[in-house]
């Protein structure tokens, strides 16, 4: 199921690294209009609000195989936090005066960016090395880790909009309403 090779904005991850290379060997021309091509094979982000999330699907359960062996190393088996940013628990810890933990549970607004986030930057020493459906096993699975979705949900491009993060009503808009 995640045999399928990875695909943003129609171009294979490899295409995209050899589209980078290519740019570095030939220095952008600027002044000129960037290829429609090109811009498709940058343009991979998703919105909080879900927009342009790929086809494909997985629950927690099938996340954290890819979890234990793309993320654990970094993260920890349970995304405590190994010898990089712990990714669960600290909920209702941001006020704490002591000790507060920033994490995807505690702190993000959005699961959608979450999707985004992992799929363009992570594995740290790896990125746009996962497919899709690997993207959404991690990201089910760190949703589940921080008690956000049930192990057994599924999420896809439908689902993952919906779930709503614990802090998603503490952000104040710094500017002022026009
Ligand atoms: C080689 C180590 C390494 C691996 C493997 C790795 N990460 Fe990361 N991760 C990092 C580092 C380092 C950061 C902090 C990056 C930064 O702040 O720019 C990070 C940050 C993150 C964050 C943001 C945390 C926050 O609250 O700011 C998420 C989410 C995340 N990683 C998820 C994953 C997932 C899911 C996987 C597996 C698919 C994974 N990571 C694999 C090293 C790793």
């Amino acid at each position: 199921m995640f045999g399928r090779k990875v695909l943003l904005g129609g171009m294979t991850a490899t295409a995209l690294v050899a589209a980078s290379t290519a740019l570095a060997v030939d220095p952008p021309k600027l002044g000129q209009p960037a290829p429609e091509m090109l811009i498709r094979l940058f343009d991979i982000s998703i919105p909080p609000d879900g927009t342009g999330l790929p086809p494909g699907q997985a629950t927690a359960k099938q996340g954290e195989a890819v979890f234990i062996a793309r993320c654990a190393a970094c993260h920890g088996e349970k995304g405590e936090g190994a010898t990089n940013d712990r990714l669960a628990s600290g909920v209702g810890t941001l006020q704490d005066e002591i000790q507060t933990f920033k994490t995807v549970g505690s702190y993000w607004p959005y699961a959608t960016t979450l999707f985004d986030y992992v799929r363009r930057a992570m594995p740290y020493n790896a990125p746009l090395s996962l497919t899709d459906e690997e993207v959404y096993a991690a990201t089910a699975y760190v949703l589940f880790l921080n008690r956000i979705i049930g192990e057994t949900d599924v999420i896809n491009a439908q689902s993952l909009p919906a779930v709503k993060m614990p802090n998603r009503d503490a952000f104040i808009n710094a500017y002022a309403p026009r």
